[in-house]
């Protein structure tokens, strides 16, 4: 959700959001649509990998939609599957694979995805998707026939994106693609694995795992933190974050946290925000949106500081050298964490990406919404 697109050398902290939805879409919790199945461990289960940009922080997956292979960003702040259409002149600028699957007629890009780094528009039209060894015959998928500069900045990185948080977060409200998969019972239970390894780790070591993901060789065998799904009425998995604590000093209790591959960097309530820049970054300058910090931890914010999350008995750590960007040409680093004032609602909350994520092997239940952080193997 969080986003920090980088663009002729800027970073602005975005939010993501995908399309608003009525308040009475929210009251149902999705019924037990899909039986509880009693399907055997498969042992095809096997981890897909995922590749990440260069500059760290974006990790996508190539998929087959309609017969022509493409890059699509793993996003779990989101729920739309979209992938770049040959109609799209903004799509073809900005160097996106494109699918020419035919318009429903009648298409005049009525179909819109909102998300905080930026747009878009197209039409829903039903095909074929596959990953590897999945594959959905029927999926409803939104051709996108106009995007915004924001989402064009990744043309290079992405040409559409996999959504995987709710299915009523689908513009449809149908299925995403792994639910579609649940339903014809490829993958056993609804659940997904995220390995997504930052810092030294080479960009093809990311993993995500359909399925039985708890067994991951990259997850230690201690007990992982379980946590329900905090805000019901949400699409996205959002949890309780019981406190967060910088060099031993909490600085916030009882939040709420959504967890989001799809963004790079740490989003905090600006509330808080001053003090918790302060006492990470001491100094930090606003440039374009963003923050210009040292690319070291400053001596007066101490040698090893970290932002340790507190999650009911369980602390993950994330070190300063953790917290900025690749130095730029001028030797300077942009902040990791940013906030994300004026969007609605997410003001509150603590969005997750990347820049923590990528200290734990964690899953995801796409029914409930459930999350378990497991310690890394290699940690
Ligand atoms: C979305 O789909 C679910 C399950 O199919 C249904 O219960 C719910 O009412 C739908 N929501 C809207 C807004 O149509
Ligand atoms: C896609 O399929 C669903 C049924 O699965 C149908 O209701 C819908 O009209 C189809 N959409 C298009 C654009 O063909
Ligand atoms: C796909 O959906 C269309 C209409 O939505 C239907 O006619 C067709 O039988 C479906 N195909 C499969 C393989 O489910
Ligand atoms: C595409 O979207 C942009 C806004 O992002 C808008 O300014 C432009 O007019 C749209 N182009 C078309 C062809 O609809
Ligand atoms: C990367 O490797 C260097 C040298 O081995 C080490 O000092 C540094 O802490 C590593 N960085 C991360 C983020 O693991
Ligand atoms: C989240 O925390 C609130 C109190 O801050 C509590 O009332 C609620 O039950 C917790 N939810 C879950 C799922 O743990």
């Amino acid at each position: 959700m969080l986003r920090f697109i980088t663009s002729a050398g800027l970073i602005i902290v975005h939010l993501t959001q995908a399309t608003p939805v009525s308040r009475s879409q929210y009251l149902t919790n999705s019924p037990a649509a899909f039986p509880a199945s009693a399907l055997d461990k498969r042992v095809d289960d096997k981890p897909i990998p995922l590749k990440r940009d260069e500059s760290g922080g974006i990790f996508t997956v190539d998929m087959v939609i309609d017969g022509i292979l493409l890059p699509l960003h793993v996003d779990t702040g989101s729920s739309q599957l979209w992938a770049a259409h040959e109609s799209c002149q903004s799509c073809q600028d900005a160097h996106m694979v494109v699918i020419d699957t035919p318009l429903p007629d009648g298409c005049v890009g009525e179909e819109k995805i909102q998300y905080a780094a930026g747009t878009l528009s197209g039409c829903l039209t039903n095909t074929s998707v596959s990953l590897g060894q999945y594959s959905v015959e029927n999926l409803t998928i939104l051709l996108a026939t106009n995007i915004s500069k924001e989402v064009a900045a990744n043309g290079d990185l992405y040409s559409g994106t996999l959504g995987l948080a709710d299915d009523k977060l689908t513009n449809s409200n149908t299925s995403t693609f792994v639910s579609a998969l649940y339903a014809a019972k490829q993958i056993s239970e609804p659940e997904m694995g995220f390995y997504l390894p930052g810092g030294n780790a080479t960009d093809d070591q990311g993993q995500m795992v359909f399925g039985n993901p708890s067994d991951s060789q990259h997850a230690t065998s201690n007990e992982p933190v379980n946590l329900e799904r905090a805000r019901p009425e949400d699409g996205v998995y959002v949890v309780n974050l019981t406190e967060v604590s910088v060099g031993g000093e909490s600085v916030a209790a009882q939040q709420i946290a959504v967890l989001d591959t799809g963004s790079i960097g740490i989003g905090i309530p600006s509330s808080i925000s001053e003090d918790i820049f302060d006492k990470v970054y001491g100094d930090t300058t606003e440039d374009h949106g963003g923050r210009k910090v040292d690319c070291q931890s400053p001596a007066n914010t101490g040698n090893d500081i970290s932002l340790d999350f507190h999650f009911k008995d369980k602390t993950f750590s994330v070190k300063y050298e953790e917290l900025v960007s690749k130095p730029e040409d001028d030797g300077t680093c942009w902040a990791l964490i940013g906030t994300y004032d004026g969007v609605e609602e997410a003001d509150e909350k603590w969005v997750l990406g990347e820049a923590f994520l990528h200290r734990v092997y964690h899953t995801v239940n796409f029914k409930t919404g459930a999350v378990k952080l497991y310690d890394l193997e290699d940690n």
